[in-house]
């Protein structure tokens, strides 16, 4: 099939293009610059170039989002804007990937996301909302920068599911190849953990001198990870564990 992937720059678009090409996709990977061997030009901000970009996609995987800038332009608006800009004609399946807890966790950021999934509920689209946890990558940034010279502090008691961003783009692939659900899907990592369990296993390959230090973390916030808001409650799992990824891959930062 004619697939577009739009975040194919990030961090999952670029794990999740080469899945899709071998289960046989016409891929075609969307970014703002658009280079690049199958690379095409759309920006979900303006909508420049994207009425072009998804012309005769026949699946859409939509994996663009801006965390750290303005996600209610990119994500919310934008996703609005791609509704419009698909080709209601060709099109047999959009896939959007979400995050697991963005109905339960307090955060700015899976407020839009929750918004962004909405607006495709309500679009009458093929679709199929995948929920997916935090992947390897992210949790092992996240740690590197909570980092405080010998001292890496993190929440008391949260609790979370990482994934593995590669099994996470295996398995998108293969539900994009798959019948729309309509609804929302879950998919998490092969185990749950503390975060501070997560922590002492990342110092151990990491930062061997630094000590974890776990401190308390008042607010609905901290309630809400503590209750398990983060963790999948159904849906598929990823095989490659926290500590397989720090013994196989190197330091992100
Ligand atoms: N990170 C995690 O742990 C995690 C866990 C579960 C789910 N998710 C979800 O997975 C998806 C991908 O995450 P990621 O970590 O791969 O993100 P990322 O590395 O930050 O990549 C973001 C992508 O969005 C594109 N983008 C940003 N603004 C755009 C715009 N205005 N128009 C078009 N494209 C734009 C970027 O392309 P250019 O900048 O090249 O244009 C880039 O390809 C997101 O929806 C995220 O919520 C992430």
């Amino acid at each position: 099939m004619d697939v577009l992937v739009t975040g194919a720059t990030g961090r999952l678009g670029r794990r999740l293009v080469p899945h899709l090409q071998d289960a046989g996709h016409r891929v075609r990977q969307m970014s703002r610059r658009g280079t690049g061997p199958g690379g095409v030009r759309g920006d979900l901000v303006t909508g420049r170039d994207l009425g072009h970009a998804l012309a005769g996609a026949e699946v859409v995987v939509h994996a663009a989002s801006d965390p750290r800038g303005n996600p209610w332009e990119v994500d919310v608006a934008g996703t609005r804007r791609l509704v419009e800009a698909v080709d209601r004609d060709r099109l047999r399946h959009l896939v959007y990937v979400s995050i697991v807890g963005i109905d339960r966790v307090p955060l700015s950021y899976y407020r839009a996301k929750y918004a962004a999934e909405q607006v495709l509920l309500a679009s009458r689209l093929p679709i199929t909302l995948v929920r997916i946890t935090q992947f390897h990558e992210f949790a092992d940034e996240l740690l590197g920068t909570a980092r405080r010279g010998p001292l890496l502090p993190v929440p008391m008691g949260w609790r979370v599911q990482p994934v593995d961003v590669d099994d996470a783009a295996a398995h998108l692939a293969a539900t994009a190849s798959a019948e729309p659900d309509g609804g929302v899907v879950e998919f998490g990592g092969p185990e749950e953990h503390s975060v501070g369990d997560l922590a002492r296993a990342w110092a151990a390959v990491r930062a061997p001198t630094a000590r974890v230090l776990s401190t308390p973390f008042p607010g609905r916030l901290g309630a809400a990870l503590r209750d398990g808001a983060a963790l999948p409650a159904r849906g598929g799992r990823g095989r490659r564990t926290w500590a397989e990824y720090l013994a196989g891959s190197p330091s992100p930062g």
